[in-house]
Parts: structure tokens; sequence; C-alpha cells
């Protein structure tokens, strides 16, 4: 199921179809798209040529598989304009590890993690000017892969799409760098240990959205999920995975299965003791989360993701218990922590662990 074929074709888009840039300062998340996308079919038990071409709509039989039994994955990740002109990624290749092993999960065609990296680097290299340069912007890549063929039936797709589409994006939340409001989801479950949790399928977010739904309704930004078994362990946010400074220590759930493994958190998790921080990854009952907050043992709250950064969180609420975080404020280890990723991310600070991936343009 790996084969690949080398060398990638480039169709240009015409002049006269090339979109005009947003300013910096107008850009939402996810909302535009670059002029040029990356398309690689998977068919006859291989990998065919990759194409990159002017951004379009795919034309699709109703009986692809993806639309009746769901197998979809993706990735996110982003490159970013350093203040030498240069452009750069963010450990492209733990995206690279997780959209195979979500492959292999969902019983699709795993992308070569070569191949991933090269149809990356070459869509960005080639849409350079698309990235904003503004602190807190960047320009979002969405590698996704979906199951294309035409025949009803559960059953692993003979064919697939792989396709990568780029939007230059701002911050995740409409808040910024300021606190969110996450409420914990008592009664709806994201992923069984065992189940996808831990793959990046489209399903996994489908399942979401009604809890989500319920959030924004009270007035909450994004839902933290509980463990499916007892419904009592934190594991997740929507889009990020969460930390909680108890004690002066940075508590994360380990990852059992349930949870993605995110790039974010494997960062921190490095990162954090570097800068002096103790880090613990141990399973946390929202009970004891909720005492904490009672007695102040838990100063700080912020999410984990690529898309979202370092969110602090200024407010939780489980059932009745509303628990206001470091007064709704930006608390001092998660703005040192959002400070030194950002900063190695955006070229403006030294990066010792070689995670920054400059790209040839
Ligand atoms: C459910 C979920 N958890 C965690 C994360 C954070 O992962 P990463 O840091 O790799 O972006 C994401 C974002 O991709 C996510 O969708």
């Amino acid at each position: 199921m790996e084969s690949i074929s080398s060398d990638i074709i480039v169709e240009n888009p015409p002049q006269e179809m090339m979109k005009t840039k947003p300013n910096d300062d107008e850009l939402g998340f996810g909302t535009e798209f670059t002029d040029r996308m990356f398309l690689q079919e998977f068919k006859g038990g291989q990998w065919q040529t990759g194409r990159i071409m002017p951004f379009q709509n795919f034309s699709l039989s109703p009986a692809a598989l993806v639309f009746h039994y769901g197998q979809a994955i993706f990735e996110g990740l982003k490159a970013y304009k350093h203040p030498d002109g240069s452009v750069a990624l963010f450990r492209p290749e733990k995206n690279a590890q997780r959209f195979h092993r979500s492959a292999k999960r969902m019983m699709m065609a795993p992308v070569p993690e070569e191949f991933f990296l090269e149809s990356v680097e070459k869509l960005v290299a080639l849409e350079h000017e698309w990235i904003p340069r503004k602190l807190g912007t960047s320009l979002y890549i969405r590698p996704t892969m979906i199951a294309t063929q035409a025949v009803l039936g559960v059953k692993p797709s003979e064919e697939y799409y792989y396709f990568i589409i780029l939007s230059p994006s701002s911050a995740y939340f409409k808040e910024g760098f300021s606190p969110v409001k996450i409420m914990v989801s008592d009664k709806y479950v994201r992923a069984a240990v065992g189940g996808v949790g831990d793959a990046k399928t489209a399903g996994n977010y489908a399942a979401s959205l009604y809890a989500g739904y319920l959030a924004k309704k009270e007035g909450y930004s994004q839902v933290l999920w509980l463990d499916a078994k007892e419904n009592r362990y934190v594991e997740e946010v929507g889009a990020m995975n969460i930390a909680f400074v108890m004690d002066d220590i940075i508590y994360t759930p380990p990852l059992r299965g349930s949870i993605l493994p995110g790039v974010t958190r494997d960062s921190i998790l490095k990162l954090a003791p570097d800068l002096g921080y103790k880090v613990k990854e141990e399973a946390l009952a929202i009970d004891v989360i909720e005492e904490a907050a009672k007695s102040g043992n838990l100063t700080e709250v912020f999410g984990m993701g690529t898309a979202a950064v370092i969110a602090p969180v200024g407010e939780l609420k489980y059932k009745d218990d509303v628990m206001v975080i470091n007064n709704g404020e930006i608390g001092k280890i998660t703005k040192d922590l959002y400070d030194n990723l950002t900063g190695i991310q955006y070229g403006t600070r030294d990066d010792p662990y070689g995670w920054v991936k400059k790209i040839q343009i």
C-alpha cells in the first residue's frame, strides 16, 4: 500500500485567476485559501503522481465511501515567516508520523512520511507569499485524505485522494491570546480507549459538535472532555490538549489511546522543564481539580494545540461549579510558555531542539 511515484507535477494557475492576498489585520481562521493545492490519487494499489494545481472543487461520485462510512483523516500544521524572510515549519515530521498512524488505524493507504513532507514543503514554497507576518498569524496547512471509491458496503476503500490546502490565518479563538471559557461535558464523551480518539479522523470532530453547541449556548468556547469509562478523568479539549498548574507543577493527562497525541503538548513537555518548571503526565480527576480550585491550589489552566498555540483558560464550568482561574487573567507560566514556544516558531528565539524546519523557497 505504500508505493509512491516520484516528482510532483506543477500546474500553475493563470495570472488572472490569482487572488488578492488579504491584509494580516483582516485574517480570520480557515476562511480563505491560497491559489494552489496539492492532490495525489491512490488507485490500482499505488499512489499516482502528485500534482500541484489551481485550488479547485472536486467531482466525486455520491457513492464515494467517505460520504457513507467516514474514512477521512487530516492534519494541521503551520508555516511561519521569520524576520529574515525565510520560511519555517514546526516539527512537520511529527504530523507526517501522525498522518501515517491515523491512516493505518482507519484502514486507509498510508502516505510515506518523506512524501508527506515533500508535498507540504513544495506546496508551501510555491505559496510562500501568502504567509502573513504578524505575530499570531501564519499559513495554516491542512493535509487531508478521503476514501473515494464509489461502492456501497462497509469495507476499506481501494481508492483515496490525499490533498493539501493552505489558509492564511490569524488566531484560532476570536479572543486571540486571552483567556477562553471552557465547559466540562458531564454527559457526552468524545472517545473511549480502544476507539479512534488518538487518530485525527473526521468523525471525532463530528461527534463533538453537539456538546460544543450546548457549551456555546451557555457562552463557553469549547468543551473539556472526561473519560468514557468513569466520566471522571480529564481528557482534552475540542481542538487542543489541556494542562493544569497545581502547586507549581504542570499536569497533563497521559496518552492512553483516547486523546490526540498533540505536537504542541509534546513540545511543552520538553520545553517546560528546560524553563525550570516541573511537569507530570498524570490522570486527573475533575473532583480533584474542583478541590484544587476551591483551595486556591489551581493557579493556571491552559490548552495546547497547533491552531490554538497556548490558550489560557480563564473559566471552567463543571455541572453547577464555575471555577474562575487566576481571576480570569493570563497566568505567568502560561505566558512564559507561550512566549518561548512562539519565539521558536516565529524565529525570534533560539531553537536548541532542532524543531524548526526551514524550507527552500
Ligand atoms: C482533539 C485535538 N486534540 C489536541 C490537538 C492538538 O494537537 P497538535 O498540538 O498536534 O495540534 C488537536 C489539534 O490538532 C485536536 O484536534
